[in-house]
């Protein structure tokens, strides 16, 4: 993967409301920033702000109230659902294929896309998250760490250009949560991804290069890089 091809993600005066028994909710208004592949960011904010609302969005799988989200590419700009088969999506409850095994979750996006070595590449990323010995086990047979692990392999397995996690360590022990950092930021750093991860943890948020708070419907890009 070359990071030169410099895609982009725009967001220009994004919001998204519900409307639920004729009352309208607010989650934010007037969220614009740019996501660029190889860089890092974290969506911080209290529980119900609208991170994963948030981080959907940006994703594509979902449409804002009023704003735009535009996906650029070499400087052109195209419709969100042209990055669907450049991005890796961990969901908040993981949505594992209930029939497969491990190895066979892993091996879906590779299948999907037509790799002949689907399964072997599948092993390596269950032994990169530490599952290897857990290849033949389906969800139900994992615990809540395991299968968020499995989650996150799934979505790494075909390398995408833009990988969004949606509390990828809130599962998992310490060490277990340092690890999984490791192999996320990993992409972003040595393959160019963009990495957009929703957390509570300070320790991973503290990672990412740059912060997007969400509070009391604002949304506030943090220009200044973390860490630096
Ligand atoms: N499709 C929907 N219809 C109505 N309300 C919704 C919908 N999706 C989300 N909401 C509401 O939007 C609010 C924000 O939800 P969201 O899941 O984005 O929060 P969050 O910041 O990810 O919270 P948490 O930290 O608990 O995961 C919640 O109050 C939720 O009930
Ligand atoms: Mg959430």
């Amino acid at each position: 993967m070359s990071s030169n091809l410099s895609r982009l993600i725009q967001l220009c005066g994004v919001e998204q409301s519900f409307s639920l028994n004729n009352e309208k909710t607010t989650l934010f208004t007037d969220a614009s920033f740019t996501i660029e592949q190889g860089n890092s960011y974290a969506i911080t904010g209290p529980s119900g702000a609208g991170k994963s609302s948030l981080l959907m969005l940006m994703a594509g799988l979902e449409s804002p109230t009023s704003g735009t989200l535009q996906f650029f590419e070499q400087n052109k700009a195209y419709e969100m659902n042209k990055m669907r088969h450049l991005t890796g999506f961990v969901f908040q409850q993981f949505h594992l294929l209930p029939e497969l095994t491990a190895l066979h979750n892993v091996a879906l996006p590779l299948k999907l896309r037509g790799e002949k070595l689907a399964d072997e590449k599948a092993l390596a990323w269950l032994e990169n998250v530490g599952l290897a010995h857990r290849k033949n086990h389906k969800p139900a047979q994992l615990s809540g760490g395991e299968q968020q692990r499995v989650a996150i392999a799934r979505a790494l397995v075909f390398e995408p250009a833009f990988i969004f996690a949606d509390e990828p360590t809130g599962n998992l022990d310490s060490n277990n949560a340092d690890d999984i950092a490791d192999v996320l930021f990993r992409c972003c750093e040595d393959q160019g991804a963009g990495l957009v991860v929703v957390t509570h943890s300070e320790a991973l948020a503290a990672r990412a290069q740059y912060r997007v708070v969400l509070s009391r419907g604002q949304c506030q890009f943090d220009t200044k890089r973390s860490g630096l």
